[in-house]
């Protein structure tokens, strides 16, 4: 007994790569996981592009769910698979740790912050239609009980993993009313979390000042609107040495997905060049998400030192090893 039963969503490009690379981590660390693998490609049901019913009902049952990347059309097409498992599943924060990874030098190394970013919403409502031929509308849509909810994530989350500080990113000299409203709720939870600090900033001037130093934000938990989140998120990655290392987790009420931030890397896929990181520290959260603390902290140990020793680390690091001789540096480190 004292196994848990996750959904695990492959997914496409390099994908299948690093949930394999996953799977021997978890089972040579002895993770009691038992992984229920669901496919997801697009179905068409009436006309439209849907998640396949099994996979929905595999994430429903489990609660919890890891997932590779899903490859999303660009401009024409169907709605991204990625966007239609948080609508479906009302994951309302996606949290996006971005921390340095112990060994591995890069500009700098005490980068550590938080970003949580509202994840239903915004400029991902998906509403856009041509009013006239040249002239297209695409609905930036901000509801004041998405924004308290996130919002009040934020600061939960703040409290809860010693960070004293939240910071309200946003736009809202220009979005005077979306944004506005957006800082609205943020000020409104704040007063229900006296010893955390609560600050706002502009979207832009964070852009800049996080690239020239990320020290004043090692405490803070950032939050904001959809769209900012996407790209401030990828930004960070770039501190820390890019997307092969920067995890997250879609936080909902009834369910939770946690993923990598990054995409399905078409151009090096199936060659065995992948690098796993993002998506075994994603699962890592997921371990701490189901409080496995032990087994998480075990493999993060793991991951950090085989980065560290350098010997066997993938091409976007440096290094020359391919997914699967990485992946055997870790278990070969595994306590
Ligand atoms: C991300 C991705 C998605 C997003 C894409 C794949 C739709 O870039 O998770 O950051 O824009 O949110
Ligand atoms: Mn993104």
């Amino acid at each position: 007994n004292g196994n848990y039963t996750v959904t695990l969503i492959p997914g496409d490009g390099i994908g299948p790569e690093i949930a394999e690379s996953v799977k021997s981590i978890f089972s040579a660390a002895k993770a009691p996981i038992q992984w229920e693998e669901v496919d997801v490609t697009p179905t068409l049901v009436n006309g439209k592009t849907a998640i396949p019913a099994d996979a929905i009902a595999s994430v429903k049952k489990n609660t919890v769910a890891l997932k590779g990347p899903l490859a999303t059309p660009i401009g024409k097409g169907h709605v991204s698979l990625n966007l239609t498992l948080r609508r479906t599943f009302g994951l309302f924060a996606n949290v996006r740790p971005c921390v340095s990874i112990k060994g591995y030098k890069t500009a700098y190394d005490d980068v550590n912050t938080v970003l949580i970013r509202e994840n239903t919403e915004g400029e991902y409502s998906g509403i856009e239609h041509e009013l006239v031929p040249g002239v297209v509308q695409s609905i930036k849509l901000i509801t004041y009980q998405a924004s308290e909810r996130v919002a009040r994530y934020a600061f939960h989350y703040a409290s809860e993993h010693g960070r004293n500080k939240v910071t309200a990113v946003h736009k809202a000299t220009v979005m005077k009313m979306s944004d506005g409203m957006f800082l609205e709720a943020c000020r409104n939870v704040a007063k229900d979390y006296p010893n955390v600090v609560y600050d706002e900033d502009l979207l832009d001037r964070v852009c800049l000042r996080v690239v020239q130093d990320p020290t004043p934000y090692a405490d803070t938990v950032m939050v904001m609107p959809n769209l900012y989140g996407d790209i401030l998120s990828d930004m960070c990655a770039g501190l820390i040495g890019g997307l092969g290392l920067t995890p997250s987790g879609n936080i909902g009420k009834d369910a939770s997905i946690f993923e990598a931030v990054h995409g399905s890397a078409p151009d090096i896929a199936g060659k065995g060049l992948a690098n796993p990181t993002a998506l075994l520290l994603s699962s890592l959260m997921m371990l701490r998400h189901m409080n496995l603390f032990k087994h998480a902290d075990n493999i993060e140990n793991a991951i950090f030192k085989t980065i560290a020793d350098g010997k066997a680390i993938t091409g976007d690091l440096g290094g020359k090893a391919s997914t699967s001789q990485y992946t055997e540096g870790i278990i070969s480190r595994i306590k």
